[in-house]
């Protein structure tokens, strides 16, 4: 894919297509060891915290990817066109625990600019981040009592916030 390089001053993205429509590919870990997890992520935000671009992910305890998001400092989020539809499904309904998921989807890891996380080959849209925050949610705090309907199995999610450190796309994200 033809990415390059993209300041994150000048990086336009719209917040609702991309997390509800499009979605992600989050993947954790060290690109060099091999040792790394992608599960499909379509819940999360973009802003500044700290003076610092930041993306905002949400990963349950009960996910692989998670395992590594509590190992591994850096973690990368890629963005496809739709003919990778069928991939970001596999990645969001099969555990890298049991399935090689890579293989399966065909899909090319490739070492990232400025973090140890890969990114992917096919992506329209590759960004590098590094962890700078983390905590659990607390249900105590819904306001909107609706919101617990997602956590039948009371897996609330782990919110880790990274710090955006380099970003690859396409002409349309710039
Ligand atoms: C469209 C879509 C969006 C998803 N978003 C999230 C998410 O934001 N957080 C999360 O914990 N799981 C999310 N999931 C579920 C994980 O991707 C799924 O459980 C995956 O199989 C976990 O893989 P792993 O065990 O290899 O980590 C989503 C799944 C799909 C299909």
């Amino acid at each position: 894919m033809n990415r390059s390089k993209i300041e994150p001053s000048d990086f336009v993205v719209a917040p609702d297509r991309i997390w509800n429509k499009s979605w992600f590919l989050l993947t954790c870990g060290d690109f060099e060891s091999g040792k790394f997890n992608t599960m499909t992520v379509a819940w999360g935000s973009m802003g500044v915290m700290w003076f610092k671009p930041f993306v905002q992910v949400v990963v349950r305890p009960t996910r692989y990817t998670y395992e590594f998001m509590e190992q591994y400092e850096t973690f990368t989020l890629s963005a496809f066109g739709d003919e990778h539809r069928k991939a970001l499904q596999f990645m969001g309904s099969h555990s890298g625990r049991d399935t090689n998921k890579v293989a399966e989807t065909g899909l090319t890891p490739v070492a990232s600019s400025s973090v140890s996380a890969p990114g992917y080959d096919e992506a329209e849209l590759i960004i590098e981040c590094r962890k700078i925050y983390w905590q659990d949610m607390d249900p105590s705090q819904f306001v909107d009592p609706s919101i617990e309907q997602y956590y039948p199995e009371k897996d609330y999610h782990r919110i880790y916030f990274g710090q955006i450190l380099g970003v690859q796309g396409t002409e349309q994200y710039r």
